[in-house]
């Protein structure tokens, strides 16, 4: 059977948060009997939100996502729509503050199975239309982090500056821009050249896109079965390592993007996870076409709750999230310099 959707009053402390992380609440608000709404995807006549690329963002963009994620830092801490709340959703999911219905004690875990494209797609997609919602453009869509490519292999600057409100302090200081990204980063800096770096990473990525559809995907995950039976191979690397790449070594786990339980108050999260779901939209529409369209019902039917931009609590189905045009948005054309890095 399909993992199902959590009973929300029945989120408790996170049973995978470190020791030597301080005491937090991972719990999104909820008010006992909130009902829930099925799914319904955006009017076909909608906009299409096109994601852009992070480093090529121009001005204006900038300006606009900027207020926006001001804004959402400014609404009150409990509404679901809030900065505060939004990255508790990916806590909550992610280091197991909820079980599943019908097996008391065993966790919901998002993360190393085949619901991970499917469940942090839609966490994008509200977080995005709250955003857009927050500044009035229906066609307002989040950035990517293109570290796929050359130009988008180091961190992005956008989100560095201090003044900003898509900065956070807590990240790798040895990091910043222009210093290079490695993809396969294990904890400590290589010392190849850039050049190499780069040739190198473009070979993971070819490596990591092209491989079978259940390999990409992550390993099947069902009702009653134990959490975490394998990631994806996008999962395990770069996704991985470039959490781990971004996080502050000063903090006691990394935090922010170092750990999952905090990975999702650092603004640049979104811009990570767009690149990710970047390359699920690449091989679904361009690379094999729909061979990650799995059939099971055990992976279509498996759902989770959201808040959307109404503030309204949403079960989505993994049958839901499959189609990006569906869900109208798409991301800017950039290339796909690595297609040609076989190694
Ligand atoms: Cu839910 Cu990048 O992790």
């Amino acid at each position: 059977a399909p993992i199902q959707a959590p009973d929300l009053g029945d989120c408790h402390q996170p049973v995978d948060v470190p020791a030597t992380a301080p005491a937090i609440n991972c719990c999104p608000t909820y008010s006992a009997g909130t009902v829930a709404v099925d799914f319904a995807p955006p009017p076909a006549s909608s906009p299409l939100r096109v994601r852009p690329a992070a480093h090529l963002a121009d001005r204006a963009y900038l300006a606009k996502y900027e207020r926006a994620v001001s804004l959402m830092k400014k609404l009150p801490a409990d509404d679901p729509r809030s900065f505060e709340q939004q990255w508790r959703v990916h806590c909550a999911y992610c280091d197991g503050a909820y079980d599943q219905v019908g097996f008391p004690g065993l966790e919901i875990q998002i993360h190393s199975c085949w619901l991970f494209f499917p469940w942090h797609r839609m966490y994008l997609y509200f977080h995005e239309r709250i955003l857009g919602k927050l500044i009035g453009d229906e066609t307002f869509a989040l950035p990517f982090w293109n570290w796929d490519a050359p130009d988008g292999m180091s961190f992005p600057a956008i989100y560095a500056n201090r003044w900003s409100p898509l900065y956070d302090p807590r990240r790798n200081q040895a990091h910043l821009p222009p210093f290079p990204l490695d993809l396969d980063y294990s904890g400590t800096d290589t010392n190849i050249p850039k050049d190499q770096l780069i040739d190198q990473n473009l070979n993971i990525m070819y490596r990591q896109a092209t491989r079978k559809a259940e390999l990409f995907m992550g390993q099947p995950y069902r009702a009653g079965d134990q959490p975490e039976p394998g990631a994806g191979t996008v999962e395990s690397v770069p996704h991985n390592p470039v959490h781990r790449w971004t996080g502050d070594p000063r903090q006691p786990n990394g935090e922010d993007m170092g750990i999952f339980y905090s990975a999702a108050r650092d603004p640049v999260f979104f811009a990570h996870h767009g690149n990710v779901d970047r390359m699920w939209h690449i091989r679904r529409g361009l690379l094999f076409p729909g061979d990650t369209d799995f059939t099971d019902p055990d992976w279509l039917d498996a759902s989770f709750f959201f808040y959307d931009e109404e503030a309204r609590l949403v079960r989505v189905r993994v049958r839901d999230t499959l189609d990006p045009s569906a869900l109208r948005f798409t991301y800017q054309d950039v290339g796909l310099p690595w297609l040609n890095a076989k190694p």
